[in-house]
């Protein structure tokens, strides 16, 4: 077939190939219903376990053999025994710059049907993108840490702002706002970090001036912390650094279902490199192996797959169907006060979104 997406599959730790089957299920499903276009997955071992035996979290070469894909869909990395740092750095954060995929992208959306803990807000109130800065920033790695153990020890942990990585990202932001026809907000914090956030401001208020049919705001990290959960109207597009954006998608993520259901999608816009698709939960070891994890967030970052590829009505269509099983309320995990498994979802998911295509073709 002519188009044929290859897809690297790095199932990770943990719950993390459990619900990964359930996304790569519904792709596979898409796949065959739409018959223009097919998915080749290629499962590489990958993580904890890998690194107990053999020492390191990935093959020496493996960013060289992952540049072949179109994509890389992975679970999750970490596990009790391995200290965090070392699988977050060895193996996720290792793609993350390998690939420049300096764009991290979170849906944050209240779907028809998923808990909320808000009161008194409405559904379409959370609906907003973040645009998380991916690359540097906070999270650049840069520091060192002198007299290691003596009583005088000093640790420098040194933010990495450049103009180029600041730029690239903000544009990003602005684009994708136009494109929606969306406000954007930006989130920083200039009056404490007196060199890197003024700077953000600075460049976000430049790029600002190509874009005058953006409208903009722009807010302190503290106080967008507490309109996340207050008036969560407030943002549509939203861009910030690496480490806030952690954090608040996180808080966004309990706002929009909790972490059952939120993915991110870490994006090479150049299309250089292969882009990765991921839930952002982590391997959750306290319920591994007994296929109770909730797949929905897994299947979500399936969708943002379709959507890479240029197949947002088919990425639409598999949000419909995550709607649809959480309106009707009979097939969900126990997380989400259901009784049924990981596999019995995803199933449900990937039936559901024949149905649509059905009534599509009937009516
Ligand atoms: P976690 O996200 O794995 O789990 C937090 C809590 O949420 C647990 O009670 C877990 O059971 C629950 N949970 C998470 N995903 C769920 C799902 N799909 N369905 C039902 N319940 C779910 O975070 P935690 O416990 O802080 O970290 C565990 C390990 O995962 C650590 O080694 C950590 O480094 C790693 N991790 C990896 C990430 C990644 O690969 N992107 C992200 C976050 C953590
Ligand atoms: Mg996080």
């Amino acid at each position: 077939m002519e188009n044929k997406y290859k897809i690297a599959v790095i199932a990770g730790d943990g719950i993390g190939p459990e619900v990964l089957e359930e996304g790569i299920k519904v792709l596979k499903k898409v796949a065959e219903l739409d018959g223009s276009f097919e998915f080749e997955f290629t499962h590489f071992p990958w993580g904890c376990e890998y690194y107990a035996k053999h020492g390191k979290m990935m093959d020496e070469d493996g960013l060289e053999q992952l540049k072949a894909f179109d994509a890389i869909y992975l679970g999750a990395v970490g596990y009790p025994g391995v200290p965090d740092h070392i699988s977050l750095w060895d193996l996720l954060l290792k793609i993350r710059k390998g690939f420049d995929q300096y764009v991290n992208l979170r849906p944050i959306k209240l779907l028809k049907g998923a808990p909320c803990p808000l009161k008194d807000v409405t559904r379409e109130q959370v609906d907003m993108l973040v645009i998380r800065e991916n690359s540097e920033g906070e999270y650049a790695g840069a520091g060192d840490w002198l007299f290691k153990g003596q009583p005088h020890e000093v640790v420098l942990q040194t933010g990495v702002f450049s103009r180029v990585g600041v730029e690239r990202i903000i544009r990003y932001a602005f684009e994708e706002a136009r494109k929606q026809a969306k406000s954007l907000t930006s989130i920083s914090k200039g009056n404490a970090l007196n060199y890197s956030m003024v700077f953000w401001d600075q460049v976000f208020e430049e790029v600002a001036k190509e874009y005058p049919d953006v409208q903009t705001y722009s807010y302190l990290v503290d106080a967008a912390a507490m309109f996340f959960v207050k008036q969560p109207w407030r943002f549509e597009i939203v861009v910030t650094s690496n480490l806030f954006g952690d954090i608040i998608t996180d808080l966004g993520a309990a706002i929009a279902g909790g972490l059952g259901l939120a993915a991110g999608a870490n994006i090479n816009p150049t299309r250089e490199y292969p882009s990765m698709f991921e839930p952002i939960h982590g391997s959750a070891p306290d319920i591994a192996g007994q296929n109770i994890a909730n797949p929905l967030a897994a299947i979500w970052s399936a969708s943002q797959i379709l959507d890479f590829f240029g197949h947002e009505n088919w990425g639409i269509e598999v949000l419909n169907s995550i709607e649809q099983i959480m309106v009707e309320g009979k097939v969900l995990t126990p997380d989400m006060g259901g009784r049924s498994t990981t596999k019995e979802v995803g199933e449900a998911v990937a039936r559901n979104i024949r149905s649509y295509q059905i009534e599509k073709i009937n009516g």
